[in-house]
């Protein structure tokens, strides 16, 4: 029986696909590190949204002829011997029976059966320019059927971006993606807390790191969603610094940007604390800023409001503080028009999160910012970076990098943060870490 989710996924799918048309999708291929030695295996994305399958070596095929829709799944065939090492496969058989395929090949079949597939279609929906081996068995496989043209075969003539469809439909999450959302955000909330509680002066990054990675690990997740990011002091001014080698020092800020993805779900949290478990009068005037700054722009999401309200909110509140701060000189409508923040804030309000950390969709149609929809998540994640290299700023700043991250759903009557279980004011972190 097929998973009635992903059976909706592909109504919507031969929904938005042209008549006489073909969508093709193939799955992430192996990555080996050396030798026979592999990277552990994640499905791509858009390809496991399409048909719950996990395993590499397989091509998913949509064919809409006539008002009639198909889905076809190549995928490797049952081989004890292989899977003696690798693991059991789920076969052609079960293709069919468990996944909901109109037919299953083998992927060994592929050069022969391909370019019957194509037979009637005229535009081709694909990956465009993500996977040359595909694109190539794509062309190659057109290019056999054309040889038959004189004798009357049809052969598809205009490609389009399979993106197109999959990344509106993905960016709009159902109740069903939802609850997985919440689950990973939960998971790594608690993992930022354990964190938070166990960090000790003298510690090195990856040993925050492994205790992140065992909370993820524990409730369920299989891997984090991105490289998590342990930044001790002044490198957490690397907005991506992923070595995580340094000790941690008193009076260092300890940035934690970690999340766990849960059943091809992504979370993605930060948090900033101090390593001894007090700030000092400095961070926590950079920390309050940036605090101020995210619970304003968290505060006005509501269905109807553009993607960009968040950045310019963050901006007003945070160069408005740094002027206070007697960080930055002069009109705040000018500094922001000059961009003079840019050495202390250098992103962007956040991004679309769900199956990627940086999901899929656009942010702007048409040249204008999208407004938000219910059931779009997202991150608000501001952030100051005082590099200790900053000569322009008194020495007293310098090495403070503060990020404070949430994830977002929009909802009917405004927004839910996912991620609310994470402890975030001064007053609540120093309360927890005290209680170490
Ligand atoms: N963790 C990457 C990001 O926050 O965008
Ligand atoms: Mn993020
Ligand atoms: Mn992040």
């Amino acid at each position: 029986m097929q998973n009635p989710i992903i059976a909706n996924r592909h109504q919507a799918l031969f929904n938005q696909m042209a008549d006489n048309s073909i969508a093709l999708i193939c799955a992430a291929p192996m990555q080996y590190r050396n030798s026979d030695t592999e990277y552990p295996y994640r499905q791509n994305s858009h390809f496991y949204y399409l048909t719950g399958f996990e395993e590499s070596a397989s091509i998913a095929v949509f064919i809409k002829k006539q008002g009639e829709c198909q889905f076809i799944l190549f995928c490797q065939d049952k081989d004890p011997q292989a899977e003696q090492w690798t693991g059991p496969r789920v076969g052609l058989q079960d293709a069919v029976e468990k996944f909901g395929a109109s037919f299953a090949f083998s992927i060994d079949d592929v050069k022969v059966k391909l370019p019957e597939l194509f037979k009637g279609t005229s535009i081709v929906y694909y990956l465009i320019n993500t996977d040359k081996d595909f694109e190539r068995k794509i062309f190659l496989s057109i290019q056999t059927l054309s040889k038959k043209v004189r004798q009357g075969v049809v052969v598809p003539h205009q490609y389009i971006d399979l993106r197109v469809i999959l990344d509106e439909n993905r960016l709009i999450k159902s109740d069903d993606e939802l609850q997985l959302m919440r689950k990973a955000c939960e998971m790594s909330a608690h993992a930022h807390m354990k964190a938070m509680q166990q960090c000790q002066v003298g510690m090195f990054e990856y040993e925050l790191e492994a205790i992140l990675l065992q909370e993820f690990y524990r409730h369920g997740s299989r891997y984090p969603a991105y490289s998590s990011i342990v930044a001790t002091g002044n490198n957490a001014c690397t907005l991506h610094y992923t070595r995580n080698t340094a000790q941690i020092k008193n009076n260092d800020l300890v940035l934690i940007d970690a999340g766990a993805e849960y059943q091809y779900y992504a979370a993605d949290i930060t948090r900033t604390f101090p390593a001894n478990g007090k700030f000092t009068k400095e961070q926590q005037s950079i920390y309050e800023l940036v605090l101020a700054s995210q619970t304003a722009a968290i505060e006005q999401v509501a269905p109807n409001t553009p993607w960009d309200n968040a950045q310019q909110t963050i901006l007003n509140i945070l160069v408005q503080g740094l002027v206070d701060l007697k960080i930055l000189q002069g009109e705040v409508k000018t500094l922001i028009e000059e961009k003079a923040y840019f050495p202390f804030y250098m992103h962007n309000s956040g991004h679309w999160l769900g199956m990627d950390v940086h999901d899929v969709g656009e942010y702007k149609m048409q040249g204008t910012w999208r407004h938000l929809k219910p059931g779009m998540v997202f991150t608000i994640e501001p952030g100051l970076y005082i590099s200790e290299n900053n000569l322009n700023v008194e020495e007293k700043w310098r090495g403070i990098g503060v990020r404070i991250e949430d994830d977002i759903v929009v909802t009917k009557q405004g927004f839910d943060v996912l991620t609310k279980d994470v402890v975030k004011t001064p007053a609540e972190i120093e309360k927890l870490m005290k209680s170490r």
